[in-house]
């Protein structure tokens, strides 16, 4: 799916988004931003990428920053509304920009939040390398995501889907290797999360610079 694709379906998405993916995805927001607000310092930098209609970003502690970006203009409307009917004062800015090519300067934030995002991005390869790259080394890398089931029946069901994946909006069969065993991350912790543990929240480490893998 290309980033016009993306668009299209998102632009499609977004005057239902929070109520057809708003509770059922909550969970998983809850989980990621608690460990966020539970381990990040005052005033620590957190990107958010794929920040769609910015459900999350009333869960943020006030007193960290919080800087969004999406590349679907009528998904970050949605946000900017929320932002200031809620007077959400963490969150710095909402910007309008495609997760693999970011335009912000090496380690410019302190942790990486991507909440079922990874499955939609073009070039997950790409994704991987901005999101670490704007990371601090040895920052948290937060991802919420659906991954191919390892149950037979369901997995079917997600292959046939892929047929249908721009429609979606997203791939329904993503595997879980690319990510825990790309060389610039390190898994931490992983744990099931939202409807039946069909989802997964990944807590990875960036190690990046670490590795000397820094481009
Ligand atoms: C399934 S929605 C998730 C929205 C939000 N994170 C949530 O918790 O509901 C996926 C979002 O990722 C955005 N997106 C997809 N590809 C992107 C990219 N390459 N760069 C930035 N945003 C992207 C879409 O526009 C959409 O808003």
């Amino acid at each position: 799916m290309d980033v016009q694709a993306i668009k299209n379906a998102y632009r499609r998405y977004a005057f239902c988004y929070d109520y057809v993916f708003g509770k059922l995805l909550h969970p998983g927001r809850e989980s990621a931003v608690r460990y966020i607000n539970q381990h990040l310092p005052a005033d620590a930098r957190i990107l958010e990428v794929g920040v769609g209609t910015g459900l999350s970003l009333p869960l943020y502690r006030e007193d960290l920053t919080i800087v969004g970006i999406d590349v679907s203009r009528e998904m970050l409307d949605k946000a900017k509304q929320r932002v200031e009917r809620e007077d959400l004062r963490q969150v710095a800015a909402l910007v309008e920009m495609d997760a693999e090519n970011l335009k912000f300067p090496d380690r410019s934030f302190d942790a990486v939040v991507a909440m079922y995002v990874a499955s939609v991005v073009p070039n997950l390869e790409r994704f991987i390398h901005e999101i670490t790259r704007v990371c601090v080394a040895g920052g948290a890398i937060i991802v919420v995501n659906h991954f191919t089931s390892e149950n037979k029946f369901i997995r079917g069901i997600e292959q046939k889907l892929s047929a249908v994946h721009k429609a979606l909006g997203w791939h329904p069969d993503f595997p879980i290797e690319p990510l825990v065993d790309h060389p610039r991350l390190e898994l931490v912790n992983q744990f099931r999360t939202n409807l039946f543990g069909f989802w997964r929240l990944l807590h990875l480490r960036n190690i990046t610079a670490e590795a000397g893998a820094a481009a």
